[in-house]
């Protein structure tokens, strides 16, 4: 039977699955993730045994949130990790025994929606993440673009607003600081301390947090905009709208067919969707005078990491 493990390397945590070659994931196990690359290491190959027998001596792929080298061995960077340069590949290899590839997380994911999940049949596709940060990853033709040093689909450090807010990635105004999970967080703290300070307003968020902004979660907005809270409504159309005017940039650059948005914002459907839709439509080069990418939410939820890194692994071991 053709199983590989696939690792989702994350900021806050560690997915590690057991896959199966027609992607269904047959055991999953996760860690917080902890500080440093030796950690992690341990962190992962304790996962790893924890899938038993069946996961023993099989090929990994590991999916790491950062800019991984053309070799696919090394992380060159990873600002939500605070890593440069490490042998991630070579140092879990040695500790596990087995052959190990190394793959940009976002990139796992669009191999993941590309082959299984709602890219399946598109001829380009582009995949966005909303976590942490923004991910990208970029399938043509069945192929998974790289570009000259392995480090294409950066699409969370797309400069969309000069002199903007300063990002992990030394650089300022990048996409990830407006339209990420990490900046609907921030926008709705920022929120519940100017109602706090006003006595008044966005009061069903000021509950949720038992009147704590520091306590305050995406969650919570999510939960308060299905609920029927306009102000959440409003934080989530406003982080779609930044994903509709990032998305426009990148349809500039590459006129994908599709657009998978995934990570855990993604569940939200047409609440954020519909906004970054209206934005994308409007913002987009000749609007109304071309065809327009479709945009879809992802299929194979907060699993898509690990099954593209696990499919890239067990492709690169036969
Ligand atoms: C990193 C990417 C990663 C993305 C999602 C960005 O900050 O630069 O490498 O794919 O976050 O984890
Ligand atoms: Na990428
Ligand atoms: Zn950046």
């Amino acid at each position: 039977m053709n199983v590989a493990v696939g690792v989702d390397l994350g900021g806050t945590k560690i997915a590690v699955g057991l896959v199966a070659a027609d992607g269904a994931v047959r055991a999953q196990t996760r860690r917080e993730t902890p500080d440093g690359p030796d950690a992690v290491v341990a962190a992962i190959a304790d996962a790893v045994a924890e899938l038993g027998d069946e996961a023993r001596g099989r090929p990994v792929g590991i999916g790491a949130a950062g800019f991984v080298d053309a070799g696919r061995r090394r992380v060159l960077f990873a600002p939500n990790l605070q890593w440069t340069d490490v042998p991630l590949a070579a140092q879990l290899s040695d500790r596990l025994g087995t052959p190990v590839i190394l793959e940009n997380d976002a990139n796992a994911a669009a191999w993941a929606e590309a082959r299984f999940g709602a890219g399946a049949g598109a001829d380009s596709m582009v995949l966005v993440t909303v976590g942490t940060g923004i991910g990208g990853g970029i399938v043509l033709d069945g192929r998974l673009v790289r570009g000259g040093f392995g480090v294409a689909g950066e699409l969370g450090h797309l400069p969309l607003v000069p002199d903007g807010r300063p990002c992990g990635c030394g650089q300022s105004g990048c996409w990830e600081q407006y339209a990420s999970g990490t900046a609907l967080t921030r926008a709705a703290r920022d929120l519940v301390v100017t109602a706090l300070a006003a006595g008044t307003g966005a009061e069903a968020l000021v509950a949720a947090c038992g009147g704590d902004p520091e306590a305050l979660e995406g969650t919570h907005v999510q939960d308060a905009a299905a609920a029927g809270d306009p102000v959440a409504g409003e934080l989530l159309a406003d982080l779609g709208r930044w994903l509709g005017r990032g998305l426009a940039a990148v349809a500039a650059v590459l006129d994908p067919g599709v657009v998978v948005i995934g990570g855990g914002v993604a569940g939200n459907g047409d609440r954020l969707l519909e906004p970054a839709r209206a934005e994308f439509r409007r913002r987009l080069p000749a609007t109304g005078n071309r065809p327009e990418a479709e945009i879809r939410p992802a299929r194979l939820g907060s699993a898509a990491g690990l099954v593209g890194a696990a499919d890239l692994a067990r492709e690169a071991a036969t």
